[in-house]
């Protein structure tokens, strides 16, 4: 059953754009799995009437991170909120990564794209408790919009950073980069988060070297469990394409379930 909690923001970081929030809500951190999403109304007023959705970013026993970057009027009024104000969210949603003991010891990579990196940390942190060896690919477009590179370092991970600018690491996309990479090593497994032009360019070097992939879609949500049919993408199950609500259904799907747009090609 969907429910509605009340978490208190316990903590707030920023860089320029880009906000990490700690939420007091022992329930959905035992709950959550990686890839999966709430729903935070922003405001108690009818504008904006709609919650938004956003990945949880980590979790401990009691709380979960969100990692958002300002992209309109909700996130921007989120981002205003102070530690000690309460949020009224729903969660944990949707249907997350795969992945787990079948990938012990072997190397895994998760690949972001600005903002795209929010889940992104959770799933390393769970691959890694589980003995795989993830490879972060951080992209942005300047140094700017890679803020949480300290995080993953501080952590261990082994980290491949581009930038569009070369202000910070690889200069150029990051699927640049991770194809280069590939020369050199052929994971089991990539993760991918991000604009869909970046992840549908993954799919295809990953479709080529048989690596299997897995791909977190984002979509405007109106409820975010299945109820409005705002979030459908086309979606490819048991050899059928179909319209498919990825709120419920996703938002991770295979490589081979995702049905690219045309103009993306
Ligand atoms: C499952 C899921 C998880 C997400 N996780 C994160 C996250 O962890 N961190 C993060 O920064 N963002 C995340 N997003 C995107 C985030 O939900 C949108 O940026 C946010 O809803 C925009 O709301 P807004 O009111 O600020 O912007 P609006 O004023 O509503 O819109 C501003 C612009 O953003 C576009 N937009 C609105 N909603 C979305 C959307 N869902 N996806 C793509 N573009 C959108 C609009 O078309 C418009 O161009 C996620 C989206 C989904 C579907
Ligand atoms: S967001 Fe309402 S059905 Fe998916």
């Amino acid at each position: 059953m969907i429910k509605d909690s009340q978490a208190r923001i316990i903590d707030k970081k920023s860089w320029n754009n880009y906000y990490l929030f700690s939420l007091e809500s022992p329930r959905i951190a035992s709950q959550a799995h990686p890839g999966q999403f709430i729903m935070i109304r922003i405001s108690h007023h009818p504008h904006p009437l709609l919650r938004r959705p956003l990945s949880i970013h980590s979790k401990d026993e009691k709380s979960i991170d969100i990692f958002f970057q300002v992209s309109g009027l909700g996130t921007d009024l989120l981002s205003q909120k102070k530690v000690g104000d309460i949020l009224d969210i729903l969660g944990p949603l949707g249907k997350g990564f795969h992945g787990g003991a079948s990938l012990n010891g072997k190397d895994v990579v998760a690949a972001g794209g600005g903002r795209g990196i929010a889940p992104l940390y959770f799933l390393a942190k769970e691959l890694r408790s589980h003995g795989a060896l993830v490879k972060i690919f951080y992209g942005g477009k300047s140094l700017e919009d890679i803020p949480l590179k300290e995080k993953f370092k501080r952590e261990n991970f082994d980290l491949y950073c581009s930038t569009d600018d070369g202000s910070f690491g690889f200069k150029g996309f990051i699927t640049e980069y991770l194809k280069t990479e590939l020369e050199k090593f052929t994971p089991s497994r990539i993760f991918s988060c991000g604009p869909e032009e970046m992840m549908k360019k993954i799919a295809q070097f990953a479709a080529k070297k048989n690596i299997p992939a897995e791909f977190s879609l984002e979509s405007v949500m109106g409820c975010g469990f299945g109820v409005c049919w705002g979030c459908v993408k086309r979606i490819k199950k048991n050899g059928e394409e179909g319209w498919v609500k990825i709120c419920e259904e996703g938002p991770v799907f295979s490589s081979e379930e995702i049905v690219w747009t045309e103009e993306e090609k």
